[in-house]
């Protein structure tokens, strides 16, 4: 008979780590997908550190060394929640040459060379892959793709968004992970602009070409002395910050669409605005995270009712039965939260490795991001326009 669980190794125990637990433990019993996650190994550096987080999330063992969890045959899928950039190669490269499914955090790698690296050794591997861009599993995301593709914009004109925070206002937050371009790559262009890139790449077309401008506000920082997630303890000596504090690109779709990207840490009140409108010969799309159960649809059908114009951004509360994933949790507007991202993207997973067809989006599509985050790095440097390059 074949085998219905599936063994998870999980490298990385902190704030994504922490979700993706999570998500292991609800998908069964509110989603049943056709493979039962088994919590089997969770790995971090620190052997105090990776035990206490092991017994908090229901993890059976734990592991100080990916490596070591990699070799192991039990083990059928390697989740990457390590910091973006050389680790997540490293690692990615490692479990598809041991024959490992891959669930990796987002974005894929540094560079679109070790992108293309990573999405070459899965695909010679034969093994499923999947980056993890969350936010197309909201509810609401999910339904703007499904009216997008039924024609409700009619013909898209505009892709405009924003990634919005402002956890490092403060200049004497440490400088954390994310703040060394030697670990994460890049800024707020990787760790947020590259979730607004997803997003229009699923919601709209691929990226033809962007120019973009970049600024570091705060140049020195304290050195960091414990990090996890988006909080941090620091020392007195400070070092250079290496990546940039807020960037913003125009882009040319290869469709025509005219597009405005933008993504900042320093945008005073706003914790995780992750917003984007789009535009239509019909009508218009608005989504933002931080009400992420709604989205606001503007339909020009509506200005020619027989009472006179009825039109005005009417608010769906994608939480009906009818909406993508929303069935599997409450009854309409029991609202549902960031977490369930995370859980919605494992039920696919597991369907996608059960039923060995391939899970979206992939490491093709992490290696697309990656060009384009490529691109705007290489027009901020030109001063110019940049053609984003093929995968
Ligand atoms: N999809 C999302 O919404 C989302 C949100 C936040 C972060 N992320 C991504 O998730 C990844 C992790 O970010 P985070 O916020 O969880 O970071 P974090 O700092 O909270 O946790 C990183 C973890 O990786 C561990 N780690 C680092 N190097 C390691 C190694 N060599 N071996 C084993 N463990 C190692 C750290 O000890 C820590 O446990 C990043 O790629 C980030 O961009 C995605």
């Amino acid at each position: 008979m074949a085998k219905d669980t599936l063994n998870i190794g999980l490298i990385g125990y902190k704030f994504m780590g922490t979700a993706h637990s999570n998500a292991y433990r609800q998908v069964a019993p509110f989603m049943g997908p056709a493979l039962q996650p088994v919590m089997q190994v969770l790995c971090g550096r620190d052997a105090a550190g990776v035990s206490a987080a092991a017994a908090k999330m229901g993890w059976q063992e734990c592991a100080t060394d990916w490596r070591e969890v990699i070799a192991r045959d039990d083990i059928d899928l390697i989740d990457i929640c390590t910091p973006s950039g050389p680790s997540h190669t490293e690692i990615a490269l490692a479990a598809a040459q041991a024959g490992k499914h891959i669930f990796c955090e987002k974005p894929l790698a540094a560079s679109l060379d070790d992108a293309r690296a990573m999405l070459s050794a899965v695909q010679a591997a034969g093994v499923t892959h999947m980056v993890n861009f969350n936010y197309r599993r909201c509810p609401a995301v999910a339904l703007a793709k499904k009216m997008i593709e039924a024609g409700e914009l009619g013909e898209i004109y505009h892709w405009r968004s924003v990634y919005l925070q402002d956890w490092i206002i403060d200049p004497d937050f440490p400088l954390v992970w994310r703040l060394d371009k030697s670990i994460a790559g890049s800024g707020p262009l990787g760790d947020l602009a590259a979730h607004s890139i997803d997003l229009a790449h699923h919601l709209v077309g691929p990226i033809a070409a962007v120019s973009g401008m970049e600024q570091t506000f705060v140049k020195e920082r304290p050195v960091a002395e414990a990090m996890g997630g988006l909080q941090a303890t620091g020392g007195s000596a400070r070092v250079p910050v290496t990546v940039e504090d807020a960037v913003a690109f125009l882009a040319r779709f290869e469709n025509g669409v005219f597009g405005t990207f933008e993504a900042t840490r320093f945008a005073a009140g706003r914790k995780n605005c992750n917003r984007f409108e789009i535009n239509g010969s019909k009508g218009s799309l608005v989504w933002n995270m931080e009400t992420m159960n709604e989205l606001e649809f503007y339909s020009r059908a509506d200005e020619k009712a027989a009472v006179g114009s009825l039109a005005g951004f009417r608010l769906i509360q994608a939480t009906d039965g009818s909406h993508p994933y929303a069935g599997h949790w409450w009854p309409p507007a029991h609202i549902i939260g960031y977490e369930h991202s995370f859980t919605h993207g494992v039920y696919d997973l597991l369907n996608a490795i059960a039923a060995g067809t391939p899970a979206e989006p992939d490491f093709l599509d992490g290696a697309k991001c990656q060009a384009v985050l490529e691109a705007v790095t290489r027009s901020i440097a030109s001063s110019g326009w940049a053609s984003v390059e093929a995968v």
